[in-house]
């Protein structure tokens, strides 16, 4: 089978962790006979500085015309400022919106490799395997009124959480579709006990959960998730929530993983289905980290399982997929670790950006 992949470097590390990625799907394409035409294009900071626009629309036309999107990261500390207009996450937000790529996933494991170098306790994080469903289309990130404004008693500002009833239901569904293929319990995580789009989350979620008796439902609060997700983390097993919710505490959980370098995720227009072509966008969760940019230093494991999820969810190539996996998995058992996940006591090897794919393409197995 040919496909075409749209890769989308952007800013920081991105684009050497997307090139890593790309090595492995050219491998991915020899061992299993498939060609993968990967076409280029332009977003976040470096599409401002050639284009002016964060999401120019040949990227956007690039995108709809391609099977899958890989995307490196977006940001640069040059465009912190707050009075610059357009700034290079502006790309990111708008491609997610435009390909209404509404459902968020981000598998979070702790490899049994990595549990000696941990931040936290081993015996507590040992085995913890869960999924963010995080709902990447509303919220507080898009509701509207979102404004500034000046007044004469000073300036003000406003988000807003906003969702209706369809936009919770679909992306609920994702997390009781992801749960019937796992361990069959969904937690939905909001804050019914101060917030009234919480609440309509919490009762449509109710709803949704009659057509799937055999997933159980619990419902956590935010803050009590957050404290749990560090105390308990083998209890979860697919977690569904907002947007700004799903943001942060997915940058938590990636701690239990050992570093936000290891985790991946996957933006779909649909939801996910075995055998099914869903339309998606890939990336690490991690950003562009501008400060080890182009030190061959940056961890290319996030990307290298986003492209097992693209493998996954948008090819339906499972085979694949799990070989890609499989094939992280023995690098980090041969002992190869970048400086991110590295732990000096138990004798690792440290290797670079570009060594670690080049491990992971020789791991490959057809
Ligand atoms: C993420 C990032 C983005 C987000 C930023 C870069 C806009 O933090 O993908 O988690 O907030 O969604
Ligand atoms: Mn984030």
């Amino acid at each position: 089978m040919k496909y075409i992949i749209a890769q989308l470097p952007g800013d920081g590390i991105g684009p050497e962790v997307t090139s890593q990625a790309v090595r492995v799907m050219q491998q991915i394409g020899k061992l299993y006979g498939h060609t993968f035409e990967v076409k280029t294009g332009l977003i976040g900071g470096v599409a401002i500085d050639l284009t002016g626009s964060s999401l120019p629309p040949e990227t956007l036309k690039l995108a709809k015309t391609s099977n899958a999107v890989l995307l490196g990261a977006v940001g640069d500390p040059k465009f912190d400022d707050p009075k610059i207009k357009e700034r290079p996450e502006n790309g990111l937000l708008s491609i997610r919106k435009n390909l209404k790529l509404f459902a968020n996933l981000r598998p979070v494991k702790v490899y049994d490799e990595l549990l000696e170098g941990a931040m936290l306790k081993a015996n507590v994080i040992k085995g913890a395997d869960f999924v963010f469903v995080r709902e990447l289309t509303s919220g507080l990130y898009f509701g509207k009124p979102k404004k500034r404004w000046e007044t004469s008693s000073g300036r003000k500002a406003v988000d807003s959480m906003y969702y209706t009833e369809q936009e919770i239901e679909r992306i609920v569904r994702v997390g009781f579709e992801l749960a019937r293929l796992r361990r069959k319990k969904l937690t939905s995580v909001d804050k019914a006990n101060v917030l009234e789009s919480s609440r309509l989350w919490r009762q449509v979620a109710n709803e949704v959960s009659k057509n799937y008796p055999d997933v159980t439902l619990e419902h956590l609060l935010v803050d009590t998730c957050a404290m749990s997700l560090i105390r308990t983390p083998r209890d979860f097993d697919v977690i569904v929530t907002e947007n700004t919710f799903g943001d942060i505490l997915t940058d938590e959980a990636s701690m239990l993983a050992g570093s936000m370098g290891m985790l991946p995720s996957a933006s779909l227009a649909g939801i996910p289905a075995k055998g099914e072509h869903i339309f998606g966008l890939y990336e690490p969760i991690h950003g562009s980290a501008p400060t080890i940019a182009g030190k061959d230093i940056a961890n290319p494991i996030a990307t290298i399982l986003s492209l097992s999820m693209l493998l996954r969810y948008s090819l339906a190539l499972e085979k694949e997929a799990s070989a890609v996996e499989q094939a992280v998995s023995d690098v980090l058992k041969a002992g190869y670790r970048t400086c991110d996940i590295i732990d000096e006591t138990t004798g690792t090897k440290q290797v670079g950006t570009q060594q670690m794919g080049s491990l992971v393409v020789k791991a490959l197995k057809g």
